[in-house]
């Protein structure tokens, strides 16, 4: 079985996490965007995260490509939320259900953990049954449900809140 390295993003992931987003763009209500994001959209997206800091972004990497990532950024811009942190997560389609979820959102946790960080953040469009294990799983705790405020796919959507109260602490 080939190994699954995981490891910062770089700028040559920017195509496979490009196709990896834009196929739950197309095919579910897992995001909210209903066109896919061209490269150029991606790339900001993808220099938005550093090394240090608050925002950051690790991929799963098999054979070369990466298969998914597990990111930090912004959950508001105005100051006082700086200190609240929102994860994103995603895995290729035939990368799902092997625990990898799991690990690199452990990676990403263990990287920020020197950070100044109080609450994590996570929205999850309903139903989204593995995202609310992992992030059960990961110690997010589930704060409530914002009825209808996505429409896609001619329906509209539920999305549950999620918030880790130990922030980044273990
Ligand atoms: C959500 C996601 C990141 C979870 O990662 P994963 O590697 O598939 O999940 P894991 O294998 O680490 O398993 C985590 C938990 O989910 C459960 N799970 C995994 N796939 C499942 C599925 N299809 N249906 C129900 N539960 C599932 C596992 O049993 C485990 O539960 P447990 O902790 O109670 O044992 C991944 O499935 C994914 O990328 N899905 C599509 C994109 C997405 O939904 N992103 C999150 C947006 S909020």
């Amino acid at each position: 079985m080939t190994e699954i390295a995981i490891r910062a993003a770089r700028p040559g992931d920017l195509q496979a996490l490009t196709g990896i987003y834009n196929h739950y763009v197309r095919e579910t209500s897992i995001t909210f965007d209903i066109e896919p994001r061209t490269l150029d959209q991606r790339r900001q997206w993808l220099e938005g995260f550093a090394a240090t800091g608050r925002y950051r972004c690790f991929v799963a990497v098999k054979d070369g490509s990466a298969i998914g990532w597990a990111s930090s950024h912004r959950y508001n811009e105005r100051a006082a939320y700086d200190t609240t942190v929102a994860c994103g997560i995603y895995l290729a389609p035939e990368a799902t259900g092997q625990g990898l979820g799991r690990r690199l959102y452990t990676v990403l946790f263990d990287a920020l953990a020197r950070e100044d960080i109080h609450r994590l953040f996570a929205g999850i469009t309903l139903p989204n049954e593995a995202s609310v294990r992992l992030h059960r799983a990961m110690g997010f705790e589930p704060v409530g449900v914002y009825r209808e405020v996505g429409r896609k796919f001619g329906r509209y959507w539920d999305v549950a809140t999620w918030l880790r109260p130990q922030g980044i602490r273990p």
